[in-house]
């Protein structure tokens, strides 16, 4: 069926309607005359892909048809941050009833993550297709970091000598690189065959002398165990660290308590320009020990790290300023219920997902006024973006 692609929806799928219905066709491009094939009828949808062969001048991988990591490479990289604002504008008017102007930066759109995980099947290793668990092989990914692609190089030629591995995580920081495999093989082998890793696992064991990776950042060294988090994107995660920074230096909190802290990428960046103290909390053991080596080596000595969850630890404390940068199922309700009713006079809402977003700001807006909205591409060539807000509590003055 012949059809025109007249929108993208969220996840940068082509809309087009056959007979009536919406039809969502991924990587195609608005304008676009295509011959679909529906491969799904839903109630009030189909899915849909493009039988016309098309070739994108912007397309720079041979994997981008099958893998389903990179849905935006149709679109050039100017327009895939076009596409970003507006499906935040979109979003939050739809979900939040919110309309706000907003403005992206964009970061390197290549060799930019630090983090993969990769799936292995017998002598062949990927990532997995769209929407399902068949695997696609490749032979290169061109957002990872030149560090990661050498170990994955690798170890696309060491599962043709040893079959059993499942899994394999690379994590490359400050051009070192960590290696979790999981599955079965021979240590020992393992061992011998990646010498340029720093830190290696096998299932949980541990085969290197070190452990965790470092990273270095302004006057900062965080540290990296193998379950903690960290942004993925070297050129992003300084873009955010600038637009937080801006705003706090606007602010000027007495002091901030900065929830889902991981290994204190905001607390121990912040520390020095606060007149108070910096209280991260955050659920991960490893990634709190890791803060608070990193606050006595920089000598912060006015932050403090605790670890626990989020929805006990944090009640209706005092902070002149609250970061919130929870995961992408976003603030839980008691959160929600802490921060409406607590006394904190700005809020910076970091998120990564901006339907969970504007569930959250729906609900905070009872309490607090969205000031400005910053995007950070953090993940050129797909549909996720990083959201940096500031929310000010609504005063008598501003709720009029
Ligand atoms: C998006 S990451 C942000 C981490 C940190 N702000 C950063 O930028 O590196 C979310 C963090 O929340 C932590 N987390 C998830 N659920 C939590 C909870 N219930 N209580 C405390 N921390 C939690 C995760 O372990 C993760 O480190």
């Amino acid at each position: 069926m012949q059809c025109k692609i007249e929108d993208y929806d969220h996840f940068g799928r082509g809309i087009c309607k056959i007979n009536g219905k919406i039809t969502f066709v991924p990587k195609v491009r608005v304008g676009d005359m295509i011959d679909v094939q529906i491969v799904k009828e839903k109630k009030n949808y189909n899915l849909g892909i493009s039988k016309t062969e098309k070739s994108y001048p912007s397309v720079f991988c041979p994997h981008f048809d099958k893998c389903g990591g990179c849905m935006l490479q149709q679109m050039t990289y100017q327009e895939q941050l076009q596409f970003k604002e507006n499906k935040l504008k979109n979003i939050l008017k739809k979900y939040a009833g919110i309309e706000q102007e907003l403005t992206i930066v964009g970061t390197q759109n290549k060799n930019y993550r630090n983090k993969v995980i990769f799936h292995i099947k017998e002598d062949k290793i990927g990532f997995y297709e769209e929407e399902s668990h068949q695997l696609i092989e490749i032979d290169q990914c061109y957002l990872l970091k030149e560090e990661i692609t050498e170990v994955f190089l690798k170890l696309k030629e060491y599962i043709k000598l040893e079959k059993g591995l499942t899994k394999a995580m690379i994590r490359s920081l400050d051009k070192k690189v960590m290696l979790v495999v999981e599955g079965k093989t021979k240590k020992e082998k393992l061992k011998d065959f990646f010498p340029m890793v720093s830190v290696l696992y096998y299932n949980k064991e541990l085969l290197t002398n070190e452990n965790m990776l470092t990273f270095s950042c302004y006057d900062n060294l965080y540290f990296l165990s193998k379950d903690s988090f960290f942004q993925t994107n070297d050129f992003g995660l300084l873009e955010i660290l600038k637009e937080v920074k801006r705003l706090v230096e606007e602010i000027r909190p007495e002091n901030i308590l900065d929830l889902y802290c991981g290994v204190g990428f905001f607390s121990l960046f912040l520390s020095p320009i606060v007149k108070g103290n910096v209280t991260g909390i955050e659920i991960v053991p490893s990634a709190i020990e890791n803060a608070k080596k990193s606050a006595l080596i920089g000598k912060r000595d006015n932050v403090t790290f605790l670890c626990g969850d989020v929805r006990k630890l944090f009640s209706k404390k005092d902070a002149s300023l609250i970061i919130v940068d929870p995961p992408r199922s976003g603030l839980d309700k008691t959160i929600r219920k802490n921060l409406i009713e607590g006394d904190f006079k700005h809020m910076i809402y970091i998120s990564c997902d901006p339907m969970t977003l504007a569930r959250d700001l729906k609900e905070l807006k009872e309490a607090y006024i969205l000031k400005e909205i910053k995007l950070v591409d953090e993940f050129p060539n797909t549909y996720h973006v990083e959201s940096i807000c500031l929310l000010e509590r609504l005063s008598n003055e501003t709720e009029q």
